[in-house]
């Protein structure tokens, strides 16, 4: 079926309580990503980065699918016929906005509501969470239309997978569910579909009463050590931390006084209240 759609159409973008809900919206293609809705991912990142009413950033699918990977046709063939510029053009495309989710200034989840292959890996693992519907299907398919995991997908399946299941999971193409996607490690959790939109409201609703400035600084932190030393990390931390205080030198002082002098929360258990910060 096809479905004439302008480029602003291939992605939507509502905003709720601070919570940006971004969507592939290509349901009768399954999501599959076009250069098309990759371009205007872009453009629809770029608006919500700094948005003073945009805490959380949602990303999720449209139909029965979260995205079916990249659009053979669109994305592979189309563009091949234009020659290696074409093939480039495309991929700094796709590159690039996954890239500028997986730095982006504001905590980012994944609701993974149906099919996720492919390259859909890429935006998966860019965000910095990711919670699947248990109905959801997995899959690094490319080696069974003869390609290997590419875009990314080979890095995400060793970065998040053990090496057995990574190799398994790419050489032998079968797809899994979303619940074994959570036992794999692939995603945090995986629920009932009727239950994963409401799962994942709660925990962006939590996520915003945190201190924004140490939630960029939190995020970065935990990608960018993986591939430290634990020296280089230590000393990275030290740096970092340094850095976010030149920004908000005031958010640790409240979080330490409303523990230390006020009483009024116990940081093992709860979060301290960020309107008193802005109140003073
Ligand atoms: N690229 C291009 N078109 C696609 C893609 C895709 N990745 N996925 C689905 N479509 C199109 C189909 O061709 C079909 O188009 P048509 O209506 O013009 O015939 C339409 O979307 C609906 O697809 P169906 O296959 O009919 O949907 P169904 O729900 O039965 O199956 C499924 C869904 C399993 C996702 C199937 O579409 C599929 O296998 N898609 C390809 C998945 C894949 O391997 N993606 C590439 C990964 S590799 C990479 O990203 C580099």
């Amino acid at each position: 079926m096809n479905i004439e759609r302008t480029e602003e159409q291939t992605v939507l973008c509502t905003v709720e309580g601070r919570i940006a809900w971004v969507k592939f919206n290509r349901p009768e293609k399954r999501n599959a990503m076009s250069p098309q809705l990759n371009r205007q991912m872009m453009r629809v990142l770029d608006e919500l980065e700094f948005r003073e009413d945009v805490g959380v950033v949602v990303l999720s699918g449209e139909g029965s699918a979260w995205t079916a990977g990249m659009d053979l046709k669109e994305y592979f063939r189309e563009t091949e016929a234009t020659g290696l510029k074409g093939t480039r053009k495309a991929q700094r495309e796709s590159y690039g906005w996954w890239c500028r989710l997986r730095w982006f200034q504001k905590p980012t989840i994944a609701m993974v509501n149906g099919w996720c292959f492919g390259g859909g890996y890429g935006p998966l693992f860019a965000c910095d969470l990711a919670f699947a519907a248990d109905e959801a299907t997995f899959g690094l398919s490319e080696i069974n239309w003869g390609i290997l995991p590419g875009g990314g997908a080979s890095k995400v399946a060793v970065e998040l997978l053990s090496f057995r299941n990574a190799m398994y999971h790419a050489m032998m193409g079968e797809s899994i569910d979303g619940r074994t996607a959570a036992q794999w490690g692939l995603v945090n959790e995986s629920l009932p579909l009727e239950s994963l939109q409401e799962r994942v409201t709660q925990v962006a609703r939590v996520l915003l009463q945190k201190n924004p400035i140490a939630l960029k600084a939190t995020k970065d932190a935990i990608r960018r050590v993986q591939e430290m030393t634990y020296d280089n990390a230590e000393d990275y931390l030290v740096r970092v931390q340094e850095a976010a205080n030149s920004f908000d030198n005031e958010g640790r002082k409240e979080g330490m006084r409303q523990f230390l002098d006020d009483k009024t929360y116990k940081p093992g258990l709860g979060t301290y209240d960020l309107s008193k910060q802005e109140a003073r």
